[in-house]
């Protein structure tokens, strides 16, 4: 495949690529090579119509690393403002000569329009509610290096799955790779069609947290939320977030995951945040590898 727009578009197969690719180049990170020069001449157009911090940065960071040029595109201050579509700005930055486009959008979807657009690779870095699969791939890889392998692994992901690209992600992807998935939100914030994503669905935390080998909690997505879906933070996080009594009540040896950005307080503690159980600082690191991986795939290497 020339894109990668959901995470349920990868193979096993495929997905195990990507994540022993990005093992061997952080191997090579960690012989002190910073630079490779896999990507000399090709060019990277980071788009963002969204605001992000890691995922914005860690593309960057990726391309460069891989000594790709890199063209930074946020909408805000540009001709977006002024009412340019999503296709002429896209078929602004081709002329430029992308060879890969990243494109994270407000709008579901956006990326999979864009690829009917444009000759270059399209990387999804986050639709709308819809995916987010780099986040995906790197919340695996975080977890592989934890864990050792997948299969069997018994993942929580708890928290506003209605609004969570990174939710269905994860979810399409962990079960392609063997893991077993279960979500645990309050019963507004799950989306009506959850029945035909292939996980369990569960209203308990304090019932699944000890059957849990990673507990991963999502951001409360307060700017995409609709009073009637959550009436008071004080009882979200009462009953759906981590805090130090329920991190007590996991197996010794269970992961604490977010992919950021936090809202400590309410749906994780933030001594929980900053345990040596917690991977979340990991999955920035992580980021970089992946995003590393699936840029040399797709330009430079090997096909996925
Ligand atoms: N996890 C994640 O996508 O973070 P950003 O919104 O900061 O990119």
């Amino acid at each position: 495949n020339r894109h990668l727009i959901s995470a349920g578009d990868l193979a096993k197969d495929d997905a195990l690529l990507i994540l022993d690719t990005a093992e061997e180049l952080a191997r090579v990170s960690e012989r002190s090579i910073k630079k490779l020069p896999t990507l000399r001449g090709r060019t990277v157009v980071n788009l963002f119509f969204e605001d992000s911090t890691r995922t914005r940065i860690s593309f960057e960071a990726a391309a460069k690393r891989l000594s790709a040029d890199v063209i930074n595109f946020s909408a805000k201050g540009s001709s977006v403002s002024k009412g340019e579509s999503l296709k002429d700005t896209a078929l602004t930055l081709e002329a430029m000569g992308a060879d890969a486009v990243v494109i994270r959008h407000s709008a579901s979807g956006a990326p999979h329009r864009l690829a009917n657009w444009v000759h270059g690779s399209v990387v999804n870095a986050g639709d709308g509610t819809h995916e987010h699969p780099t986040q995906a791939l790197l919340d695996a890889f975080s977890m592989r290096r934890r864990l050792g392998g997948l299969e069997g692994r018994k993942v929580t992901i708890v928290g506003d799955v209605l609004h969570s690209r990174v939710a269905r992600s994860n979810v399409l992807l962990l079960h392609t790779l063997g893991a077993e998935v279960t979500l645990v939100a309050p019963p507004t914030l799950v989306p009506v069609s959850v029945g035909t994503w292939p996980c369990e669905v569960s209203y308990d935390l304090d019932a699944v947290l000890p059957k849990s080998d990673v507990v991963m909690m999502l951001r409360v997505q307060k700017e995409r939320m609709n009073a009637a879906y959550f009436p008071s933070e004080r009882e979200y996080s009462r009953r759906y977030g981590l805090d130090r009594d329920r991190f007590a009540r996991m197996p010794d040896d269970a992961i604490v995951m977010h992919p950021g950005p936090m809202n400590r307080g309410m749906e994780i503690a933030a001594e929980v945040a900053d345990s040596a159980r917690s991977t979340i600082v990991e999955q920035v690191a992580n980021g970089v590898t992946i995003r590393m991986a699936v840029l040399y795939l797709l330009l430079g290497g090997e096909t996925t």
